[in-house]
């Protein structure tokens, strides 16, 4: 079956799916972006979403940074991806990505007077690291996270993706999962497409949003957990150093889910293996996801009647 991708109001094949190559995002980067998870639970025969009103709020708080604005509520727009979602009838896990953006026009950076435009489309999605349940080797990047006051990694701003794909690349030609990539000052920010976790004597940390993170949903996830599981955890300042020292190290992220790490630079973290903490986060998250935990519930969007 041919996938449908909703833009601009309506349904088009996945090959009629295309921008114009005048489109100011194309250019200059002016989109912003989201995405969501969904599972498909084969035992309930139901696809549920992940989080879906936290990733639609998100989108439209980082469209007025870019002084984007659709006509539609953010109930609509969420009502869309729904739909989506229900007319591909993709039995599988699949990803969503919507994107909103500035469109064709003359060249000139101002982007007034061009359409906002926005498609939504969905693709399947299995594992995003290969190696996500015997853990990740990860690098330090010898690129710098992208600070807030320069290009805001706080949303998903598809210019700011260009520091994400350099360090991504160096990681991968390197012979590495992923690179974690640090702020301009030298402190730990977060992966390429990940936010980073770490434990210490059973203290679970990760970085301040201030320290140039995405305000990641499977973050904030992971730190409602930690407070039902009774598990310790700070937002702190972490030191590069702090890493090569940590008992456990995991990454959070939608595509990314909850993946351990088990080396940085070549450094063995803890005893190599995936330490207890990250091991119960990672379990007690999958579940919830995939709409297994009546805890949850209210996380999951289910799409079928
Ligand atoms: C740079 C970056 N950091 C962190 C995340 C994790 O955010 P979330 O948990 O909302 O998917 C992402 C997600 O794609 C990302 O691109």
């Amino acid at each position: 079956m041919s996938r449908t991708v909703l833009m601009n109001g309506a349904f088009v094949g996945w090959d009629d799916a295309t921008v114009h190559v005048s489109t100011h995002a194309l250019h200059y980067g002016t989109a912003v972006f989201e995405g969501i998870r969904a599972y498909y639970n084969a035992k309930k025969e139901q696809t549920f979403i992940v989080r879906l009103m936290m990733h639609v709020d998100r989108l439209y708080r980082n469209m007025r940074v870019l002084r984007l604005a659709l006509p539609l509520s953010t109930d609509a727009f969420a009502e869309a991806i729904v739909e989506v979602v229900r007319r591909n009838a993709l039995k599988e896990d699949i990803y969503i990505r919507p994107i909103v953006y500035w469109g064709a026009g003359a060249v000139g950076l101002h982007p007034f007077g061009r359409a906002n435009e926005y498609a939504i489309y969905v693709e399947p999605m299995g594992k995003y690291f290969e190696d996500i349940d015997v853990g990740l080797k990860v690098c330090v990047s010898s690129w710098a996270r992208v600070s807030d006051n320069a290009l805001p990694p706080t949303g998903k701003f598809a210019g700011a993706y260009v520091n994400s794909v350099l360090a991504k690349v160096e990681a991968l030609q390197n012979g590495y999962d992923e690179a974690i990539l640090l702020t301009k000052d030298g402190f730990v920010s977060e992966g390429s497409g990940e936010n980073v976790f770490l434990v210490r004597d059973g203290t679970v940390l990760t970085p301040l949003p201030s320290d140039d993170i995405l305000l990641g949903i499977t973050r904030d996830a992971i730190i409602r957990l930690c407070h039902d599981r009774g598990f310790d955890i700070a937002e702190r300042r972490i030191g590069r150093s702090e890493l090569y020292a940590a008992d456990e190290l995991f990454l959070t992220g939608t595509a990314g889910e909850v993946a351990p790490i088990t080396s940085v630079d070549g450094i063995t973290i803890g005893d190599g293996s995936i330490g207890p903490i990250t091991k119960v986060l990672k379990e007690t998250y999958f579940n919830a996801a995939r709409g297994n935990d009546e805890c949850y519930r209210d996380w999951v969007t289910p799409v079928f009647e």
